[in-house]
């Protein structure tokens, strides 16, 4: 029989390219894809492979336990990749019960259930974490697997803990997990709240770009279809109880990263050069704003020989060509809810 393998948040930015690469590359898995379709799930994201024989969608809300259990037991998973979580920094500001309970409820209802009705002890637990557990780094040094948590945002809080609850069921029952720690992704699918997509859909708009603080705040971007291959590769070669930090060697501060986006774009819309610039905003900065990630991903390398494969260069050429052309994707995702948002967050 083959082996049930559940992604959870399949519909959303990362998962559908998760769900999409083991669809393509597993023949030998029946894939399972639960996710509760919140605002930033997205069916039309995985629509070339939604008739594929090895492909199975189930409409399930995390936080629900008890339907979490009926699933659980109906098909008995060998394995788990967690990704369905709550993921946006400023939405958690405003809202962090919500953070609490899909990121720290949800994923203690599916280590329930996972270790009640499944081979806990033979089959994986993967959770798909952030670098944003371990805080903020000065300009100096990089977050490895053994830097301390110091999450600051409550949706750091909110994945730190769910870290340390996976991490707790490994040490107290025994159940076979791995963690991975990833930097800011990128690239196709993502919902337009995030920096990228939400700059590239204003651009093409001619809106204010909304630079919070002075714009010197520093992310490691890496391309999210690297990070499709990263799970993969922790999921095939990883150990058992051990956490891999995933990134792409790749910083930027947020300025420069937005003005190297404009010139992208100017190109791409036959606008002048400078053109898309003159509308970078400032305006008021993220409260606990951490200033700084970047990751060091040795471990990954060294020990289960991955690496990102695109230059940033190449992968946001690949990112604004498929938003370009992708705009009806863009335009169904930013009406009605989605414009009461925008007026909340940046009014
Ligand atoms: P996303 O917001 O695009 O997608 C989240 C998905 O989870 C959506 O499909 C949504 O419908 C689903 N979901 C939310 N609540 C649910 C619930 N209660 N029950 C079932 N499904 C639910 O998120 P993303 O950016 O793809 O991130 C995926 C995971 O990767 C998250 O766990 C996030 O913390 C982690 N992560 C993200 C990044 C990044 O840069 N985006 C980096 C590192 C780690
Ligand atoms: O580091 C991994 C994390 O990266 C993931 O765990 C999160 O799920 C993901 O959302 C992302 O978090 P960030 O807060 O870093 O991403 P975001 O795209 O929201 O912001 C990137 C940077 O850009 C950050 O310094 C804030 C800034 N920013 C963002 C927005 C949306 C702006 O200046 N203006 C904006 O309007």
């Amino acid at each position: 029989m083959k082996k049930k393998i559940l992604i959870t948040g399949g519909a959303g930015f990362i998962g559908s390219h998760l769900v999409r690469h083991f669809v393509n590359k597993y023949l030998a898995y029946e894939l399972y894809n639960l996710d509760a379709l919140t605002y930033a799930g997205n069916l039309e994201n995985l629509t070339d492979i939604q008739d594929k024989a090895n492909y199975n969608f189930l409409k399930a809300d995390i936080t629900d336990a008890a339907d979490i259990e009926r699933l659980f037991k109906l098909h008995k998973f060998h394995s788990v990749i967690h990704l369905a979580a709550e993921s946006h920094v400023d939405r958690s500001i405003k809202d962090p019960l919500s953070f609490a309970k899909t990121n720290i409820l949800g994923t203690l209802h599916l280590l329930e259930a996972f270790k009640k009705y499944s081979d806990y002890k033979k089959g994986l637990f993967y959770h798909i974490s952030t670098d944003e557990v371990y805080g903020s780094l000065g300009a100096e040094g990089l977050f490895t697997e053994k830097t301390s948590y110091d999450p600051n945002s409550p949706y750091s809080a909110s994945k730190a803990s769910s870290d340390h609850f996976v991490r707790a069921y490994g040490e107290t029952y025994g159940l076979r997990y791995v963690i991975s720690n990833c930097s800011n992704n990128y690239g196709s699918f993502q919902f337009p709240e995030k920096l990228i997509p939400l700059f590239i859909h204003n651009i093409i708009h001619l809106k204010p770009l909304p630079v919070y603080g002075d714009g010197h705040y520093t992310r490691d971007w890496l391309f999210v279809k690297d990070h499709a291959n990263a799970i993969d590769t922790v999921f095939h070669k990883g150990i058992s109880g051990e956490t891999y930090n995933i990134g792409g060697h790749n910083e930027w501060k947020n300025i420069d990263l937005i003005k190297l986006l404009c010139s992208k774009m100017d190109v791409h819309l036959g606008r002048a050069t400078g053109e898309s610039e003159k509308l970078i905003t400032f305006v008021k900065d993220r409260p606990g704003h951490d200033l700084r990630y970047a990751i060091d991903a040795s471990k990954i390398e060294r020990e289960l020989g991955w690496k990102p494969s695109l230059s940033f260069d190449e992968g946001l050429e690949k990112t604004v060509v498929w938003y370009l052309e992708n705009e009806t994707w863009l335009n169904n995702l930013t009406s009605g809810k989605y414009q009461e948002y925008y007026e909340r967050q940046y009014k």
